[in-house]
């Protein structure tokens, strides 16, 4: 390896229209595990994040709540910046494409293509994909939505400036005829062949329906179109095309750019063709990964199904939630998001594999040598097994780390992991000790503490926080020549080292008391929610008490014991039941509305309160006299009833 070789790697700027989720989350981690991993391999590594703050979408997101466009990006990047540091995100830069560093940068490049006479004006009529901020023709659309992402598209006609792309399109594919490994994995880059090969169209790089751009520098009616804008953060955060362009000469062209595949068709075509016809040098690498994937789908805002690394990371640590993520995502392939496969590698892979390893290997180490790690003998062939697979997983890790392939890298690592559980095993060093073979026992022990070195550092840009736990439990925190990449050499750990047993790096996690505790917490708020409902809706119901009366307004009524004699509903009338009621001798009809709540048999037998004084009215054509007594409240309502002790034509005061 060169000294001091640099390598710039990005990931690509998000949309600050929400909260990112563990999709978003992954293609960072991945970067930041490859960027430490560089660190510790001598590279002057520069780590590029950001955001992509303007088009439509956010336009049309702040307006829905009333905010601003800027104020409500802020809010979002403010909550994206302490997402990364709680995701133990080391970046150098974090761009904003707001900031006037990069609208300087996106302008002038803008200027420099239109006065190459690469930028036209002309008229679009197409479909616009908001979501994707992305144009298409009637032809491009599926079942007339979006090719991308399947939702609805909205037709625009506007005056357009276009970027002739179509004009590069042989240089396109010479380029990628010269340089078969610049689109990884190899699969997109057929796919990408492919889609320059059936005809390039030029690209429409403004807009004038809305504002929230960059303005176009000769043209102020039209902003910028927010992919071009978008792109040229990967140089204008270098200080490109300025007077401070130290960074520019010292790190472009990109060693990788790093995304996902949604995104690939601007990063390996329309990014390229922009530095070509402005004259600039290629990246190096556009490499797009899979999607993380929820069982109905891709994991996306619009359709609900978002996981909060926020949640994930306060429940089960950020060093199992990076090493989860990046473990199981095949290079190039989706992964389907479960909570039950992120607590199964956390159990099997962390907690019993590398946690295991760990636990015994210290624990024999102090039973049996009095916690000191001890001289061991010339190798024996069994141990030689072990030595030679960790010689062979180090330049295994490597390759698949500089092709950014972080799973299979740890994959690799837990060959070794497991083997030297299974070494533990075989060589049963309790056995050894009651045989009194000292010099096998510390050589195994050795061995152990050996492999614990070697895989910790190996893992250490994927779990940053868990390697210090480590050196701090094989008693050499304060060796930091042990830790480092050079050292990773059979033999490096230091004899005579005094081990410091410590607490278990991933205690197993029980799903189902887990899945339990889910389930009564989730009953408990919808019981929560469901009596503040009703709280509500009593609240809501409640009719405001009448104005004060006098006692001789209260003794002009009559109330009176009324026994139902007999009971009929009044045809064709749903809410009326009529009845025959005996009050004291006399007998009268009472018709009332409380057939919704009663049945006519019900009523036969009842002793009623009735407003015996009341002017006689008509219903549906039958006389009643008075009026019976009912509570009600809300859609519920019953009749006073009053005990058959009390005669009918008894008084009610
Ligand atoms: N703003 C553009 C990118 C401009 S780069 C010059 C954009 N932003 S985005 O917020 O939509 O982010 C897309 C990227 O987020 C993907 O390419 C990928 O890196 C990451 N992911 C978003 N959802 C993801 C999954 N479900 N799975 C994996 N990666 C995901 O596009």
């Amino acid at each position: 390896m060169e000294e001091n070789k640099k390598f710039y790697l990005t990931t690509p700027i998000y949309y600050p229209s929400d909260k990112l989720h563990i999709g978003h989350a992954y293609t960072t981690v991945a970067a930041d595990a490859v960027i430490r991993y560089k660190k510790m391999r001598g590279y002057d590594t520069y780590f590029l994040t950001g955001t992509d703050e303007h088009g439509q979408k956010l336009q049309r997101r702040a307006e829905e709540v009333g905010q601003t466009p800027q104020e409500f990006i802020d809010h979002i990047v403010a909550g994206i910046k302490e997402l990364w540091q709680l995701l133990n995100i080391e970046y150098d830069d974090f761009i904003r494409t707001t900031e006037p560093r990069h609208q300087k940068v996106a302008q002038a490049l803008f200027q420099k293509i239109y006065d190459q006479g690469d930028i036209y004006k002309s008229e679009y009529t197409g479909w616009y994909c908001t979501p994707c901020e992305t144009l298409f023709t009637e032809r491009q659309l599926v079942d007339g939505k979006c090719p991308d992402c399947g939702r609805p598209v909205e037709l625009t006609h506007e005056e357009s400036y276009f970027f002739k792309m179509s004009k590069y399109a042989d240089r396109w594919l010479q380029f990628i005829e010269k340089n078969p490994n610049f689109i990884q994995p190899a699969s997109r880059k057929n796919e990408m062949i492919n889609f320059v090969k059936q005809g390039l169209e030029d690209l429409c790089v403004s807009r004038t329906t809305f504002n929230w751009g960059i303005p176009v520098p000769f043209d102020e009616k039209h902003v910028i179109y927010v992919w071009f804008d978008a792109l040229v953060n990967y140089i204008s955060a270098l200080g490109y095309g300025t007077e401070n362009d130290s960074l520019y000469q010292k790190l472009w062209p990109a060693d990788v750019h790093l995304m996902a595949k949604d995104i690939i068709r601007f990063h390996s075509i329309i990014w390229p063709i922009i530095l070509m016809a402005a004259d600039l040098p290629l990246p190096k690498k556009v490499l797009a990964h899979g999607w993380l994937m929820m069982s109905d789908g891709k994991m996306s805002k619009s359709k609900g199904n978002v996981v909060d690394p926020v949640i994930l990371v306060e429940r089960y640590g950020v060093d199992a939630i990076r090493y989860f993520l990046l473990r199981e995502m095949g290079y190039g392939l989706d992964a389907t998001y479960s909570e039950e496969a992120l607590v199964n590698r956390i159990n099997i892979d962390l907690a019993n594999d590398y946690g295991n390893l760990l636990s015994r290997t210290t624990s024999m180490i102090e039973k049996f040598q009095g916690g000191i790690v001890k001289t061991p003998a010339e190798p024996t062939e069994f141990d030689a097994e072990l030595i030679a697979m960790a010689q062979e997983v180090l330049p295994q890790f490597e390759a698949y780390m500089d092709k950014i392939d972080p799973a299979n890298a740890l994959a690799t690592v837990w060959k070794l992991v497991n083997k030297a559980n299974k070494y533990i095993d075989e060589a049963a060093p309790w056995a050894l000790n009651k045989a009194g073979q000292t010099a096998k026992l510390q050589t195994v022990l050795y061995n152990l503490a050996e492999v614990i070195r070697q895989t910790t550092i190996m893992i250490s840009p994927v779990m940053p926080n868990t390697a210090p736990k480590v050196w701090a439990q094989m008693g050499i925190s304060d060796r930091a020549e042990k830790q480092n990449w050079e050292s990773l050499v059979w033999g490096g750990f230091p004899v005579n080292t005094k081990i410091e047993r410590g607490e278990p790096l991933f205690p197993r996690i029980d799903f189902d008391a887990f899945l339990k505790e889910q389930e009564e917490k989730a009953a408990a708020a919808a019981a929560a929610a469901a009596k503040a409902e009703a709280a509500a809706k009593a609240e809501a119901e409640f009719v405001p008490i009448a104005p004060e009366i006098t006692i001789d307004d209260f003794a002009k009524l009559d109330f009176r014991v009324a026994k139902v004699i007999s009971c009929e509903k009044v045809p064709k009338a749903d809410k009326l039941l009529k009845m025959q009621v005996l009050v004291g001798k006399e007998e009268r009809t009472i018709v009332s509305g409380i057939a919704m709540h009663y049945t006519a048999e019900e009523m036969v037998g009842k002793q009623l309160v009735l407003v015996a004084n009341l002017k006689p009215a008509k219903l549906r054509g039958i006389e009643s006299c008075g009026m019976i007594l009912a509570a009600s409240h809300g859609d519920k309502m019953a009749v006073l009833e009053v005990p058959a002790e009390i005669n009918p034509g008894g008084r009610v005061k």
